[in-house]
């Protein structure tokens, strides 16, 4: 494979990358494509999206909707689409990657098959025979009795089959928990067909994420690279804390690496995945993956030199990337708080005065008191003491109406 070449953006050799999500996540790749000269169009189902706030164009569409991706593709014409959510029409990005008509980030085969948790779980377990926990799919409040019964047993986590940052997510401890599970998955779903995944509870002494990058060196041809290891605390589902390098016993980061290598090669395709696994001792297994840059890794802002949506940008135009560390680093979650529209920030001064600290600030338009605002990050000589500066500084940062 010949060299790529980046064009001019704004004129008739530039190079169009649109992005389909244009969260926090998404704003970084998009920042990462504009210092490199890319033309970016930037997707969302709502008007003024933190990603939209930094590219060159703006798009709003039910992402969802195959007519409206079909059409917004055909229009605009870009040289690569980016998913950088689950939810969007992955058929129909299947349908104009074939046709010749644009070309998916990795690849469209990996979009679908990790839009839900079906298709990349047996991909994992059944194909690959990579270790997960035990699971079961269920249409039903007596199927999922069933499996619990037949065997995952108690205790054990529901999810439904559509869902991110644990909604609708909860752990069962026993028969009297079960019946209120599903309940609560049914209504957390993302798109209500019904469908659940029962898990076996996994004991795991911490869990992790392997940033992994299929990138192309300088002879073009792909290679696999490694970040070190990011740990991080979930609550409800949902990251809170996240830190680089989390220290891990040689034979499970060289397991952690295999299952990595495994699940990236079969999805293929050039860009940065977040590989989601349990470890306990040496034992490894395999959660989940994302194919695109991932929330516990916005830590590498401050760790890395260069960081996971450098890593993405990079490898998606196919060019090499650098995964090394920079330094010992964490970040911690900052919390809308309240239940508004434009909200204010106080406290910010107090955050950034804690040396070795940064924040960035989402630009969400509305706040949740649930909702990811923003994110405190930190470097210093280990990841302890980065942990505790990261969760100063987010503490400092009081988001109120305004
Ligand atoms: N089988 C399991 N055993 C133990 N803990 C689990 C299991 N499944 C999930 N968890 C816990 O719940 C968290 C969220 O689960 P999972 O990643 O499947 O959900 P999610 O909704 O996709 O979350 P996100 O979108 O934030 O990645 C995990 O990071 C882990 O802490
Ligand atoms: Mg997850």
């Amino acid at each position: 494979m010949s060299s790529p070449t980046l064009g001019t953006p704004l004129s008739p050799s530039a190079t169009r990358v649109m992005l389909l999500g244009s969260g926090e996540l998404g704003k970084e790749v998009l920042i990462a494509l504009q210092r490199l000269g890319v033309e970016t169009i930037a997707v969302d189902r709502y008007e003024n999206a933190p990603g939209q706030q930094v590219a060159h164009h703006a798009r709003t569409i039910v992402m969802s909707d195959p007519a409206q991706l079909k059409a917004l593709i055909e229009a605009e014409r870009p040289t690569l689409v980016v998913p950088e959510i689950e939810a969007i029409a992955t058929p129909m990005l299947q349908e104009l990657e074939d046709a010749g008509v644009v070309q998916v980030i990795p690849t469209a085969r990996a979009a679908r098959l990790t839009m839900d948790r079906e298709g990349i779980r047996r991909l994992a377990a059944e194909t690959l025979r990579v270790p997960t926990s035990p699971y079961k799919f269920c249409d039903s409040l007596a199927e999922l009795q069933a499996a619990i019964d037949g065997g995952i047993g108690y205790p054990c986590i529901v999810k439904p089959v559509m869902s991110s940052s644990g909604k609708g997510q909860s752990k069962i401890d026993g028969p009297a928990d079960v019946q209120k599970a599903w309940d609560y998955a049914m209504a957390g779903g993302r798109v209500s067909h019904g469908r659940v995944i029962v898990e076996g509870f996994i004991d795991f002494d911490y869990e992790i994420t392997l940033l992994t990058v299929r990138s192309r060196d300088s002879a073009g041809e792909i290679r696999t690279q490694f970040c070190e290891p990011i740990g991080h605390v979930q609550v409800s589902g949902d990251y809170v804390e996240s830190w680089q390098p989390q220290p891990m016993a040689t034979q499970a980061l060289q397991r952690a690496q295999d299952i990595a290598l495994a699940v990236t090669g079969n999805l293929g395709g050039q860009g940065l995945f977040g590989v989601e696994l349990f470890v306990k001792g040496e034992e490894v297994w395999f959660s989940e993956v994302s194919p695109r840059p991932h929330d516990t890794g916005m830590v590498t802002m401050v760790t890395q030199w260069q960081n996971e949506f450098e890593l993405h940008a990079r490898a998606i135009l196919g060019l090499p990337v650098d995964t090394s560390l920079k330094s010992p680093g964490a970040s911690a979650v900052i919390y809308g708080g309240v239940d508004a529209h434009g909200i204010v920030f106080d406290g910010v001064a107090e955050a950034l005065a804690v040396p070795g600290t940064d924040i960035r600030l989402f630009g969400k338009p509305e706040s949740f008191v649930k909702r990811r605002m923003g994110v405190a990050l930190a470097h210093a000589a280990n990841v302890e003491a980065a942990r505790s500066k990261a969760k100063q500084a987010a503490a400092s940062v009081k988001p109120r109406v305004a």
